[in-house]
Protein backbone atom coordinates (compact mmCIF):
# COMPACT_ATOMS: atom_id res chain seq x y z
CA UNK A 1 0.00 0.00 0.00
CA UNK A 2 1.48 3.72 -0.91
CA UNK A 3 2.35 5.59 2.01
CA UNK A 4 -0.08 8.49 2.96
CA UNK A 5 0.85 11.71 4.30
CA UNK A 6 -0.88 15.07 5.29
CA UNK A 7 1.02 17.00 3.03
CA UNK A 8 3.45 16.35 0.29
CA UNK A 9 5.73 19.29 -1.49
CA UNK A 10 6.37 18.09 -4.61
CA UNK A 11 8.91 18.48 -6.92
CA UNK A 12 10.82 21.54 -5.21
CA UNK A 13 14.72 22.33 -4.89
CA UNK A 14 15.12 21.23 -1.13
CA UNK A 15 18.57 23.38 0.18
CA UNK A 16 19.52 21.57 3.17
CA UNK A 17 22.52 20.48 5.01
CA UNK A 18 23.07 17.20 2.74
CA UNK A 19 23.39 19.78 -0.31
CA UNK A 20 20.55 21.02 -3.00
CA UNK A 21 18.62 18.88 -5.40
CA UNK A 22 14.98 18.06 -6.45
CA UNK A 23 12.91 16.29 -3.75
CA UNK A 24 9.45 15.79 -2.55
CA UNK A 25 8.77 16.34 1.25
CA UNK A 26 6.08 14.45 3.31
CA UNK A 27 5.12 15.74 6.72
CA UNK A 28 3.26 14.21 9.02
CA UNK A 29 1.54 15.04 12.20
CA UNK A 30 3.60 18.64 11.73
CA UNK A 31 6.74 16.55 10.79
CA UNK A 32 8.90 15.70 8.14
CA UNK A 33 8.57 11.88 7.44
CA UNK A 34 9.57 11.10 4.37
CA UNK A 35 12.56 13.19 1.96
CA UNK A 36 12.69 11.75 -1.71
CA UNK A 37 10.48 10.46 -4.56
CA UNK A 38 6.90 10.81 -3.29
CA UNK A 39 5.46 10.07 -6.85
CA UNK A 40 3.31 6.53 -5.24
CA UNK A 41 2.54 8.24 -2.09
CA UNK A 42 -0.40 10.10 -1.73
CA UNK A 43 -1.95 12.94 0.75
CA UNK A 44 -4.45 15.23 2.19
CA UNK A 45 -3.01 18.52 0.33
CA UNK A 46 -0.74 18.59 -2.42
CA UNK A 47 1.36 21.27 -3.16
CA UNK A 48 3.11 22.00 -6.59
CA UNK A 49 7.01 23.36 -6.18
CA UNK A 50 8.50 23.50 -9.34
CA UNK A 51 10.30 26.32 -9.67
CA UNK A 52 10.59 27.01 -6.75
CA UNK A 53 13.05 26.27 -3.34
CA UNK A 54 12.20 25.47 -0.03
CA UNK A 55 14.75 26.19 2.45
CA UNK A 56 14.51 24.88 6.26
CA UNK A 57 12.39 27.27 8.10
CA UNK A 58 14.06 31.01 8.52
CA UNK A 59 14.77 31.63 12.37
CA UNK A 60 15.13 35.26 12.88
CA UNK A 61 16.76 35.57 16.48
CA UNK A 62 16.34 39.25 17.32
CA UNK A 63 13.27 40.86 17.19
CA UNK A 64 11.18 43.31 18.98
CA UNK A 65 7.59 42.85 19.01
CA UNK A 66 6.60 45.73 21.72
CA UNK A 67 3.62 43.95 23.87
CA UNK A 68 3.35 44.75 26.37
CA UNK A 69 3.44 48.47 26.71
CA UNK A 70 4.33 49.76 23.38
CA UNK A 71 2.06 48.27 21.09
CA UNK A 72 0.96 51.67 19.35
CA UNK A 73 4.49 50.68 17.55
CA UNK A 74 3.82 46.71 17.06
CA UNK A 75 2.04 43.91 19.11
CA UNK A 76 3.02 40.05 19.27
CA UNK A 77 -0.09 39.36 16.66
CA UNK A 78 1.36 42.03 13.81
CA UNK A 79 4.84 41.47 14.39
CA UNK A 80 4.47 37.79 13.71
CA UNK A 81 2.38 38.71 11.07
CA UNK A 82 4.91 40.34 9.11
CA UNK A 83 7.25 37.62 9.94
CA UNK A 84 5.51 34.78 7.97
CA UNK A 85 4.57 37.66 5.11
CA UNK A 86 8.41 37.41 5.14
CA UNK A 87 8.88 33.87 5.13
CA UNK A 88 10.25 33.32 8.84
CA UNK A 89 9.09 30.47 10.25
CA UNK A 90 10.27 31.61 13.92
CA UNK A 91 11.51 34.57 16.24
CA UNK A 92 13.14 35.61 19.06
CA UNK A 93 11.90 38.18 20.61
CA UNK A 94 13.22 40.91 22.98
CA UNK A 95 12.53 42.32 26.64
CA UNK A 96 13.08 46.12 26.42
CA UNK A 97 8.79 45.69 26.50
CA UNK A 98 7.11 47.54 28.76
CA UNK A 99 7.12 46.59 31.99
CA UNK A 100 10.79 45.16 30.80
CA UNK A 101 11.01 41.26 30.77
CA UNK A 102 13.14 40.54 33.85
CA UNK A 103 10.79 38.26 36.10
CA UNK A 104 8.80 34.89 35.85
CA UNK A 105 5.79 36.74 35.65
CA UNK A 106 6.46 38.89 32.55
CA UNK A 107 8.15 35.91 30.72
CA UNK A 108 4.81 33.39 31.40
CA UNK A 109 2.74 36.46 30.32
CA UNK A 110 4.43 36.90 26.95
CA UNK A 111 4.22 33.23 26.21
CA UNK A 112 0.82 33.38 27.25
CA UNK A 113 -0.23 36.52 25.17
CA UNK A 114 1.76 34.92 21.71
CA UNK A 115 0.44 31.17 22.26
CA UNK A 116 -2.02 30.60 19.14
CA UNK A 117 -1.89 34.47 18.49
CA UNK A 118 1.77 34.73 16.95
CA UNK A 119 1.84 33.07 13.83
CA UNK A 120 5.12 32.03 13.87
CA UNK A 121 6.55 29.99 16.71
CA UNK A 122 8.24 32.27 19.42
CA UNK A 123 10.83 32.08 22.57
CA UNK A 124 11.26 34.87 24.57
CA UNK A 125 14.69 36.59 26.04
CA UNK A 126 14.71 37.82 29.31
CA UNK A 127 16.55 40.93 30.56
CA UNK A 128 19.88 40.66 33.05
CA UNK A 129 19.76 43.69 35.25
CA UNK A 130 22.03 44.25 38.90
CA UNK A 131 18.47 43.70 40.55
CA UNK A 132 17.52 40.19 38.67
CA UNK A 133 21.05 38.58 38.52
CA UNK A 134 20.53 36.05 41.56
CA UNK A 135 17.72 34.96 39.31
CA UNK A 136 18.41 34.51 35.96
CA UNK A 137 19.80 31.14 36.67
CA UNK A 138 16.18 29.85 37.33
CA UNK A 139 15.13 32.49 34.40
CA UNK A 140 16.97 31.32 31.90
CA UNK A 141 15.23 27.81 32.19
CA UNK A 142 11.30 28.48 32.16
CA UNK A 143 8.95 27.59 29.38
CA UNK A 144 9.95 29.69 26.11
CA UNK A 145 12.91 31.62 27.48
CA UNK A 146 15.25 32.23 24.81
CA UNK A 147 18.24 32.95 27.30
CA UNK A 148 19.86 36.14 29.31
CA UNK A 149 19.60 39.25 26.73
CA UNK A 150 22.26 42.42 28.17
CA UNK A 151 22.25 45.77 27.04
CA UNK A 152 25.70 47.04 27.70
CA UNK A 153 24.81 50.38 25.95
CA UNK A 154 21.72 52.01 26.45
CA UNK A 155 19.21 51.77 23.33
CA UNK A 156 15.44 51.66 23.36
CA UNK A 157 14.26 51.18 27.14
CA UNK A 158 16.09 51.14 30.56
CA UNK A 159 17.68 47.99 30.31
CA UNK A 160 21.63 48.28 30.91
CA UNK A 161 24.50 46.72 33.02
CA UNK A 162 27.45 49.28 32.14
CA UNK A 163 30.09 48.11 33.95
CA UNK A 164 32.00 44.89 34.59
CA UNK A 165 31.25 43.89 38.16
CA UNK A 166 28.04 43.28 37.14
CA UNK A 167 28.54 41.88 33.90
CA UNK A 168 30.95 39.52 35.55
CA UNK A 169 28.09 38.74 37.94
CA UNK A 170 25.40 37.58 35.85
CA UNK A 171 28.08 35.39 33.58
CA UNK A 172 28.75 33.79 36.71
CA UNK A 173 25.27 32.65 37.47
CA UNK A 174 23.89 31.49 34.11
CA UNK A 175 24.75 28.25 32.20
CA UNK A 176 22.80 29.12 28.85
CA UNK A 177 24.58 31.15 25.79
CA UNK A 178 23.23 34.73 26.51
CA UNK A 179 23.17 37.38 24.00
CA UNK A 180 24.41 40.53 24.43
CA UNK A 181 23.89 44.41 22.71
CA UNK A 182 27.42 45.17 23.09
CA UNK A 183 28.17 49.61 23.17
CA UNK A 184 30.38 50.67 26.03
CA UNK A 185 28.03 53.13 28.02
CA UNK A 186 30.43 55.36 29.50
CA UNK A 187 32.11 55.90 26.06
CA UNK A 188 28.89 56.86 24.60
CA UNK A 189 27.93 59.30 27.51
CA UNK A 190 31.56 61.05 26.69
CA UNK A 191 30.84 61.43 23.08
CA UNK A 192 26.83 62.25 23.49
CA UNK A 193 27.89 65.95 22.39
CA UNK A 194 29.29 64.97 19.32
CA UNK A 195 25.54 64.22 18.12
CA UNK A 196 24.76 67.28 16.02
CA UNK A 197 20.96 68.10 16.23
CA UNK A 198 19.22 67.64 13.32
CA UNK A 199 21.64 65.57 11.33
CA UNK A 200 21.46 61.57 11.71
CA UNK A 201 24.70 61.20 9.89
CA UNK A 202 26.35 62.18 13.38
CA UNK A 203 24.82 58.80 14.89
CA UNK A 204 28.37 56.90 13.99
CA UNK A 205 30.33 59.58 15.34
CA UNK A 206 28.56 59.47 18.15
CA UNK A 207 28.13 55.88 19.23
CA UNK A 208 31.55 55.19 17.16
CA UNK A 209 33.36 52.05 16.10
CA UNK A 210 35.39 52.10 19.48
CA UNK A 211 32.45 52.32 21.50
CA UNK A 212 31.61 48.54 20.09
CA UNK A 213 34.67 47.50 20.02
CA UNK A 214 35.42 48.29 23.53
CA UNK A 215 32.61 46.16 24.75
CA UNK A 216 33.07 43.18 23.02
CA UNK A 217 36.30 43.35 24.36
CA UNK A 218 35.50 43.75 27.76
CA UNK A 219 32.54 40.86 27.11
CA UNK A 220 35.06 38.58 25.99
CA UNK A 221 37.51 38.86 28.66
CA UNK A 222 35.13 38.53 31.07
CA UNK A 223 33.51 35.52 29.29
CA UNK A 224 36.96 33.70 29.25
CA UNK A 225 37.42 34.39 33.06
CA UNK A 226 33.94 32.87 33.60
CA UNK A 227 33.82 30.33 31.31
CA UNK A 228 30.86 31.32 29.66
CA UNK A 229 29.41 31.17 26.00
CA UNK A 230 28.34 34.88 25.02
CA UNK A 231 26.92 35.62 22.19
CA UNK A 232 27.14 39.27 20.57
CA UNK A 233 23.97 40.66 18.33
CA UNK A 234 24.39 42.86 15.52
CA UNK A 235 28.09 43.05 15.07
CA UNK A 236 28.80 46.87 13.11
CA UNK A 237 32.16 47.05 12.94
CA UNK A 238 35.38 45.90 11.09
CA UNK A 239 37.28 46.08 14.32
CA UNK A 240 35.01 44.34 16.31
CA UNK A 241 34.55 41.70 13.55
CA UNK A 242 38.02 40.82 13.41
CA UNK A 243 38.28 40.70 17.14
CA UNK A 244 36.00 37.88 17.27
CA UNK A 245 37.52 35.89 14.76
CA UNK A 246 40.48 35.07 17.33
CA UNK A 247 37.64 34.33 20.39
CA UNK A 248 35.60 32.14 18.45
CA UNK A 249 35.71 29.66 21.47
CA UNK A 250 33.25 31.83 23.73
CA UNK A 251 32.08 33.67 21.29
CA UNK A 252 29.33 33.73 18.74
CA UNK A 253 28.21 36.34 16.42
CA UNK A 254 25.23 37.70 14.86
CA UNK A 255 25.28 40.48 11.95
CA UNK A 256 22.09 42.00 10.54
CA UNK A 257 20.51 42.45 6.83
CA UNK A 258 21.00 46.62 7.57
CA UNK A 259 24.45 46.46 8.34
CA UNK A 260 25.22 44.07 5.10
CA UNK A 261 22.74 46.32 2.87
CA UNK A 262 23.39 50.02 3.77
CA UNK A 263 26.26 52.36 4.24
CA UNK A 264 27.04 55.43 5.56
CA UNK A 265 26.58 58.77 5.24
CA UNK A 266 24.23 57.49 1.93
CA UNK A 267 21.33 55.91 4.10
CA UNK A 268 21.62 59.05 6.45
CA UNK A 269 21.07 61.49 3.32
CA UNK A 270 18.55 59.34 1.74
CA UNK A 271 16.54 57.60 4.60
CA UNK A 272 17.30 60.59 7.50
CA UNK A 273 16.64 59.24 10.67
CA UNK A 274 14.45 56.08 9.46
CA UNK A 275 18.32 54.91 8.77
CA UNK A 276 18.66 55.14 13.13
CA UNK A 277 19.91 52.01 14.40
CA UNK A 278 21.93 50.96 17.58
CA UNK A 279 24.69 50.16 16.67
CA UNK A 280 24.65 52.99 13.84
CA UNK A 281 25.11 51.64 10.12
CA UNK A 282 28.51 52.68 9.18
CA UNK A 283 30.29 53.66 6.47
CA UNK A 284 31.72 51.12 3.24
CA UNK A 285 35.12 50.18 5.20
CA UNK A 286 32.90 48.65 8.26
CA UNK A 287 30.52 47.01 5.78
CA UNK A 288 33.11 45.44 3.67
CA UNK A 289 34.55 43.97 6.98
CA UNK A 290 31.32 42.08 8.05
CA UNK A 291 30.78 40.94 4.73
CA UNK A 292 34.62 39.63 5.16
CA UNK A 293 33.30 38.14 8.71
CA UNK A 294 30.30 36.73 7.08
CA UNK A 295 32.11 35.02 4.16
CA UNK A 296 35.22 34.02 6.54
CA UNK A 297 32.64 31.82 9.01
CA UNK A 298 32.92 34.38 11.58
CA UNK A 299 29.33 35.23 11.47
CA UNK A 300 27.40 32.57 12.76
CA UNK A 301 23.48 34.06 12.58
CA UNK A 302 21.47 36.90 10.70
CA UNK A 303 18.89 38.72 13.18
CA UNK A 304 16.91 41.10 11.72
CA UNK A 305 16.77 43.62 14.70
CA UNK A 306 13.47 44.24 13.82
CA UNK A 307 12.59 47.14 16.07
CA UNK A 308 9.49 49.11 15.11
CA UNK A 309 8.71 53.14 15.58
CA UNK A 310 6.56 54.64 13.95
CA UNK A 311 6.57 57.28 11.55
CA UNK A 312 5.33 60.02 14.03
CA UNK A 313 8.29 58.97 16.45
CA UNK A 314 10.86 59.35 13.72
CA UNK A 315 9.71 61.99 12.58
CA UNK A 316 11.63 64.06 15.55
CA UNK A 317 14.43 65.92 14.84
CA UNK A 318 17.85 63.94 15.95
CA UNK A 319 18.42 62.85 18.17
CA UNK A 320 14.97 63.00 19.56
CA UNK A 321 14.19 60.57 16.94
CA UNK A 322 14.29 56.75 18.44
CA UNK A 323 16.58 54.06 16.92
CA UNK A 324 15.65 51.22 14.86
CA UNK A 325 13.60 50.43 11.88
CA UNK A 326 11.59 47.39 10.90
CA UNK A 327 13.41 43.88 9.24
CA UNK A 328 11.57 40.65 9.75
CA UNK A 329 9.54 40.69 7.04
CA UNK A 330 12.64 42.25 4.64
CA UNK A 331 15.05 39.76 5.92
CA UNK A 332 14.52 36.62 3.41
CA UNK A 333 14.02 39.32 0.20
CA UNK A 334 16.94 41.56 1.17
CA UNK A 335 19.55 38.40 1.64
CA UNK A 336 17.96 36.61 -1.56
CA UNK A 337 19.03 39.61 -3.82
CA UNK A 338 22.42 39.57 -2.12
CA UNK A 339 22.48 35.60 -2.99
CA UNK A 340 21.46 36.67 -6.60
CA UNK A 341 24.66 38.91 -7.03
CA UNK A 342 26.62 36.40 -5.58
CA UNK A 343 27.52 37.76 -2.61
CA UNK A 344 27.10 34.72 -0.50
CA UNK A 345 25.61 31.30 -1.24
CA UNK A 346 21.88 30.00 -0.70
CA UNK A 347 23.87 27.16 1.56
CA UNK A 348 25.37 30.27 3.82
CA UNK A 349 21.89 31.87 3.99
CA UNK A 350 20.29 28.23 5.09
CA UNK A 351 23.09 27.79 7.57
CA UNK A 352 22.89 31.93 9.23
CA UNK A 353 19.53 31.62 9.05
CA UNK A 354 18.22 27.93 10.64
CA UNK A 355 21.21 25.87 11.09
CA UNK A 356 23.39 28.54 12.65
CA UNK A 357 20.59 29.09 15.42
CA UNK A 358 19.48 25.53 16.31
CA UNK A 359 23.12 25.17 16.85
CA UNK A 360 23.87 28.14 18.79
CA UNK A 361 20.77 27.74 20.95
CA UNK A 362 20.15 24.33 21.27
CA UNK A 363 16.62 24.35 19.47
CA UNK A 364 15.01 21.08 19.66
CA UNK A 365 13.92 19.39 16.47
CA UNK A 366 14.04 22.45 14.33
CA UNK A 367 16.22 24.05 11.78
CA UNK A 368 17.24 21.28 9.29
CA UNK A 369 14.79 19.27 6.71
CA UNK A 370 14.91 15.98 8.27
CA UNK A 371 12.73 12.97 8.82
CA UNK A 372 11.56 13.54 13.12
CA UNK A 373 12.57 17.35 12.66
CA UNK A 374 9.29 20.02 12.70
CA UNK A 375 8.46 20.59 9.16
CA UNK A 376 9.23 24.07 8.81
CA UNK A 377 10.14 25.54 5.53
CA UNK A 378 10.89 29.22 3.93
CA UNK A 379 9.66 28.77 0.60
CA UNK A 380 11.19 30.88 -2.12
CA UNK A 381 10.98 32.14 -5.68
CA UNK A 382 14.94 32.93 -6.65
CA UNK A 383 14.04 34.16 -9.92
CA UNK A 384 11.28 36.45 -9.12
CA UNK A 385 11.80 40.11 -9.45
CA UNK A 386 9.65 42.53 -6.73
CA UNK A 387 10.18 46.20 -5.69
CA UNK A 388 10.10 46.43 -1.93
CA UNK A 389 6.85 48.92 -0.45
CA UNK A 390 5.36 50.18 2.60
CA UNK A 391 2.23 49.30 1.71
CA UNK A 392 3.32 45.41 1.80
CA UNK A 393 4.70 45.70 5.40
CA UNK A 394 2.19 44.00 8.04
CA UNK A 395 4.23 45.44 10.85
CA UNK A 396 1.76 48.21 12.74
CA UNK A 397 4.77 50.41 11.96
CA UNK A 398 3.59 50.59 8.46
CA UNK A 399 7.42 51.30 6.56
CA UNK A 400 10.61 49.52 5.55
CA UNK A 401 13.79 51.37 4.88
CA UNK A 402 13.86 49.25 1.26
CA UNK A 403 10.89 51.28 0.00
CA UNK A 404 11.50 51.08 -3.61
CA UNK A 405 14.14 48.81 -3.34
CA UNK A 406 13.84 46.17 -6.49
CA UNK A 407 15.37 42.82 -5.36
CA UNK A 408 15.26 39.22 -7.18
CA UNK A 409 14.58 36.20 -4.57
CA UNK A 410 11.03 36.30 -3.17
CA UNK A 411 9.49 34.65 -0.36
CA UNK A 412 6.66 32.68 -1.88
CA UNK A 413 5.43 30.47 1.25
CA UNK A 414 5.79 30.08 5.05
CA UNK A 415 4.79 26.36 5.94
CA UNK A 416 4.89 26.14 10.48
CA UNK A 417 4.75 22.39 11.85
CA UNK A 418 3.35 21.11 8.34
CA UNK A 419 0.45 23.76 7.80
CA UNK A 420 0.33 26.26 5.31
CA UNK A 421 0.75 29.75 6.75
CA UNK A 422 1.96 31.99 4.11
CA UNK A 423 1.29 31.43 0.47
CA UNK A 424 1.91 33.76 -2.13
CA UNK A 425 1.32 36.82 -0.13
CA UNK A 426 -1.47 35.60 1.16
CA UNK A 427 -2.28 34.23 5.35
CA UNK A 428 -3.64 30.79 4.74
CA UNK A 429 -4.26 29.69 8.30
CA UNK A 430 -5.15 31.12 11.81
CA UNK A 431 -2.39 31.76 14.03
CA UNK A 432 -0.91 28.81 15.65
CA UNK A 433 2.30 30.31 16.86
CA UNK A 434 3.52 27.27 19.74
CA UNK A 435 6.99 28.24 21.79
CA UNK A 436 10.42 27.23 20.29
CA UNK A 437 11.64 24.42 22.66
CA UNK A 438 15.71 24.18 23.91
CA UNK A 439 17.63 20.75 24.73
CA UNK A 440 19.31 22.21 27.54
CA UNK A 441 15.64 23.24 29.24
CA UNK A 442 13.36 20.05 27.82
CA UNK A 443 11.91 19.32 30.68
CA UNK A 444 10.55 22.59 31.62
O1 LIG B 1 18.22 50.47 17.19
C1 LIG B 1 17.82 49.76 18.12
N1 LIG B 1 16.52 49.71 18.44
N2 LIG B 1 18.71 49.06 18.83
C2 LIG B 1 18.36 48.44 19.98
O2 LIG B 1 19.21 47.90 20.62
C3 LIG B 1 16.98 48.51 20.47
C4 LIG B 1 16.04 48.74 19.37
C5 LIG B 1 14.66 49.09 19.83
O3 LIG B 1 14.13 48.37 20.69
O4 LIG B 1 14.09 50.08 19.36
Amino acid sequence: MADTYDLILKGGTVVNHDGEGSRDLGVRAGRFAAIGDLSRASAGEVVDCRGLHLLPGVIDTQVHFREPGLTHKEDLETGSLSAVMGGVTAVFEMPNTDPLTIGAAALADKVKRGHHRMHCDFAFFVGGTADNTKDLAELERLPGCAGIKVFMGSSTGSLLVADDAGLRAILKVIRRRASFHAEDEPRLTERKNLCIEGDPRSHPVWRDEIAALKATQRLVRTAHETGARVHVLHVSAVQEMEFLRDHKDVASVETTPHHLTLEAPDCYERLGTRALMNPPVRDAVHRAGIWRGLIDGVVDVLGSDHAPHTLAEKAKTYPASPSGMTGVQTLVPIMLDHVNVGRLSLMRFVDLTSAGPARLFGIAAKGRIAVGYDADLTVVDLKRRETIANAQIASRAGWTPYDGVTVTGWPVGTVIRGQRVMWEGSLTAAARGERVRFLETLAS
